[in-house]
């Protein structure tokens, strides 16, 4: 190892920054975060620094750097622009043993500031030893998105309860499997989600009853898997994709969102296809009831979000009756995947100002809906399961005002590889439909934004030999 990773308490001690710009008050935000005293050394300061001096957060000496300044200082940051000046204070601070960073420069100082991610009290530093800082700011990404936010609520609460636990667990091996199972489980999952007096009770319970796997009832999570692209999902559908004990998918589901799921997982299609459902709505909800009252972990996958044209409502109503613990996980809804990945923006100041998100698909088959509303000129109309009626869906457009030359984009398996885009008018489209033999899922667009699109596509269209997987972009 080229440095000794530490970390370094500097609570109300005195610190130095020698310079005034951008780069400074960077360094200075970081060592008021950790609560240090610090003085700032220079003639001029920044817009930045400058209102920190007046809000009294800093001490400003308003003039070039003097061998004196370093005297009681616990660390100094030279960050002027004169090579010069940077070099005297590394020289002077290494004879005095003062610890000093030179910024752009780690071979002049005595420690290096690592890319941080701060869930405090848990902080994560990454260093490249200064070879790469934008190396370790793309690790430190990475690290970001895998981290929920919370996770400083977590280690609070385990700071809170160590002593009690220790008292409980007297054995170190056994202590260990207590909180490992704690940390992965239930009570983790209530600090993420806010509910830190749940999760504060669960524990006493666990720790009361003396078990490393606590008597909690499942849950379930209901999980919006966006429209196919597995970039589109969040991070915590993507934590809680790995933490599940069951998964129950449906058809909307890309294959390769399923392979993020936890490899040891039991999976359970539930389909889902117009006119021939794998399972029921009542039974799917009648299922994760059960599931969760066996003590799962239950991920009920969805495509989209749950909550557009997703019945994710039915579903939750159920376990809410039944006092069964749950969680919903927004996602990207096609509308949104697909409008993006054609190129149609769904409003615009020129051709729309509002959009509607309807289903051409009602219960009992048909599409009933109030056309005048949705016939308008400065709107744009999405329609979910739009293909079966769409033979009603230009007649009545056209019927209630819109021109028949009204543009209409067809995406079909947007966002995913085999993505289509394929536009139309309102008086062509059942042919576009025919002869292009369009499938489901299929999102129809309907409004003059989806002229845009020839100007906006910035995804290449599918075509045979394309490699699975791979997105092309133009
Ligand atoms: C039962 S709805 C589910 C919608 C989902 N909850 C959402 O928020 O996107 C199914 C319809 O969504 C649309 N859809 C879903 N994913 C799609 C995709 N990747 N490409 C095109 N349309 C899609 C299609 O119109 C499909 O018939």
């Amino acid at each position: 190892m080229e440095h000794l990773p530490i970390f370094f308490q500097i609570k109300n001690k005195p610190c130095l920054v020698v310079g005034g710009g951008s780069i400074a008050a960077r360094k200075v935000s970081l060592l008021l975060k950790a609560q240090a005293e610090v003085t700032v050394v220079s003639p001029e300061l920044c817009h930045e620094l400058k209102l920190l001096q007046e809000e009294g957060k800093i001490q400003h000496v308003a003039r070039e750097f003097e061998d004196m300044d370093l005297e009681n200082c616990v660390a100094v940051i030279a960050a002027t622009d004169a090579p010069r000046v940077n070099e005297r204070v590394s020289q002077l601070a290494q004879q005095l043993r003062v610890p000093v960073n030179v910024i752009d420069k780690p071979e002049l100082g005595s420690f290096i500031m690592p890319s941080i991610i701060d869930r405090s009290p848990v902080m994560i530093a990454v260093s490249t030893g200064g070879s790469s800082p934008v190396l370790a700011r793309l690790i430190r990404t990475r690290l970001e998105g895998s981290i929920p936010a919370a996770y400083g609520h977590l280690a609070q609460l385990v700071e809170s309860f160590r002593d009690k636990v220790k008292a409980a667990f007297p054995n170190v091996k056994s202590r260990r499997n207590f909180w490992e199972r704690i940390l992965e489980g239930t009570v983790a999952e209530l600090v993420f989600t806010g509910h830190g007096d749940d999760a504060r009770k669960l524990l006493q319970k666990a720790i009361d009853e003396q078990s490393e796997v606590p008597d909690i009832p499942g849950e379930v999570f209901l999980v919006g898997a966006g429209p196919g692209d597995p970039d589109l999902l969040t991070f915590r559908a993507l934590r809680l994709m790995q933490q599940a004990d069951v998964v129950v998918y449906d058809r909307l589901v890309s294959p390769a969102i399923m392979d993020l799921v936890r490899r040891d997982a039991e999976v359970i299609y539930v389909g889902k296809e117009r006119d021939k459902h794998t399972m029921q709505q009542e039974n799917i909800n009648q299922l994760l009831v059960r599931l969760a009252k066996e003590g799962k972990r239950v991920l009920r996958l969805k495509g989209g979000d749950p909550f557009i044209f997703g019945r994710g409502g039915e579903e939750i109503e159920l376990l809410a009756q039944q006092g069964i613990p749950f969680q919903v996980v927004p996602g990207i809804t096609a509308a949104n995947g697909c409008s993006s990945y054609a190129g149609i923006p769904l409003t615009h100041r020129d051709y729309a100002q509002s959009c509607v998100f309807v289903t051409g698909h009602l219960k009992d088959g048909t599409v009933d809906l109030n056309w005048k509303a949705l016939a308008h000129p400065n709107q744009t109309v999405v329609f979910y399961m739009g293909l079966h009626g769409a033979p009603t869906l230009c007649k009545e457009m056209i019927a209630h005002g819109l021109p028949a030359s009204t543009p209409v984009a067809l995406v079909e398996q947007g966002t995913t590889p085999q993505q289509r885009v394929l536009i139309a008018t309102l008086d062509t489209l059942l042919d576009v439909i025919k002869n292009e033999d369009i499938k489901p899922p299929t999102l129809i667009i309907v409004g003059e934004v989806v002229s845009l699109h020839d100007k906006l596509k910035w995804v290449e269209e599918h075509h045979e030999n394309d490699v699975d997987g791979v997105f092309a972009y133009k």
